[in-house]
């Protein structure tokens, strides 16, 4: 796990029992956290974010048990879920129970819950004897971070400890299921897959309405401060297309974001490659990296091939449309639907 600071977190866990905020690894990405029972430290959480109060947070907890306080009713879908893929990327939304503050919730009846899979997250946890209230520790709006250095470069000043624990190992955010009603409901895409999740509680919807559940996903979301247009169909007229639009654009002023098959084909634009196409394990990695790098850089414009697929591959495209905004390409011909 590279550099992992025991003080580190024994003073995070302190920070945390006296009502601060901190910056923390999971397996996922880097989480901002404070007691969830405590409604201030939930509002300075919003604060330091930038993030409206309407969108709830998730409770991280450090075993399966301490969710039951957390909830009025556990239902046995909900425990099987746990059971299979706790400790791991999975966020599990549940009927709330009365100890959990409604400012937490954004005033919903609803509660999102998770136990990361990743020993600081962890051990943080236990030492600071409370439930973790913790959003992506990003400003809001921007790329979720995935190093300790992405969080210092959105919340350095405004929070009170970030421990470093390395790179993440998924780089996307949790999968989200709703367990609250009769109908399991996938809110959120990730690394736990749709057919996972149905191998365990049988058959899932996805949400896909105008007015999602997860109310994080109506916002324009994991964005980059270049403007994401998507190309997506076959791979060569993407290809060709991309570099003509490229050309229309002054130089310097425009990323590619590419895969390891394709950057070869680029004439111009700065190119990054997001992984191999096959290893869609490394495309989540680096997503937000690599959508961090353009900004650094200083590009106006990112356009970006499209990387869809039913596991891994179609949560990153889910990412990027949501921070391409609606803009996406659809190109005529053999569009391949995986
Ligand atoms: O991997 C993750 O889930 C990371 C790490 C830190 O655990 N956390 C994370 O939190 O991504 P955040 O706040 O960036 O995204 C939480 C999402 C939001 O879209 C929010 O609307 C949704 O979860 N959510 C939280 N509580 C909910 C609830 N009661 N009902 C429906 N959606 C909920
Ligand atoms: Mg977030």
């Amino acid at each position: 796990m590279g550099r992992y600071v025991e003080e580190d977190v024994r003073f995070a866990a302190d920070a945390v029992r006296r009502g601060g905020l901190v910056a923390f690894p999971t397996e996922t990405v880097y989480g901002l956290g404070g007691n969830a029972l405590d409604s201030t430290v939930v509002d300075k959480i919003y604060e330091a974010k930038g993030r409206p109060s309407d969108n709830p947070l998730i409770l991280h907890v450090a075993r399966w048990e301490d969710v039951v306080p957390l909830v009025s009713v556990m239902p046995e879908g909900a425990r099987r879920l746990a059971e299979a893929f706790w400790p791991g990327p999975l966020t599990i939304v549940l009927r709330k129970g009365d100890a959990v503050p409604k400012k937490v919730t954004g005033g919903r009846d609803t509660v999102a819950v998770r136990v990361p899979n990743h020993p600081v997250a962890l051990d943080l946890i236990r030492l600071a004897g409370v439930p973790v209230a913790a959003p992506s520790a990003n400003t809001s709006g921007r790329p979720s971070p995935t190093t300790a250095g992405h969080v210092k470069e959105d919340l350095d000043g405004r929070i009170d400890v970030i421990v470093d624990g390395g790179a993440v190992g998924i780089g996307i955010e949790s999968t989200i299921i709703d367990m609250s009603e009769d109908e399991p409901t996938i809110l959120r895409p990730g690394y736990i897959t749709r057919s996972a999740l149905e191998g365990v509680v049988g058959r899932t919807r996805r949400d896909e309405t105008g007015e999602p559940k997860a109310p994080g996903m109506k916002y324009r979301h994991y964005a980059p401060r270049g403007e994401l247009t998507i190309w997506e169909g076959d791979a060569a007229a993407v290809v060709r297309e991309i570099n003509r639009a490229v050309e229309g654009k002054p130089n310097g002023s425009v990323g590619v974001l590419a895969s390891e098959e394709t950057k070869g084909e680029y004439r111009c634009g700065v190119v990054c490659s997001l992984g191999a196409r096959s290893d869609e394990e490394a495309m989540a990695r680096s997503l937000y990296r690599v959508l961090r790098e353009f900004d650094e850089k200083g590009i106006q414009y990112i356009y970006s091939e499209s990387f869809d697929s039913e596991g891994l591959g179609g949560a990153v495209m889910n990412r990027l449309a949501k921070a391409a905004d609606g803009r996406i390409i659809r190109m005529n011909g053999n569009k391949e639907k995986g």
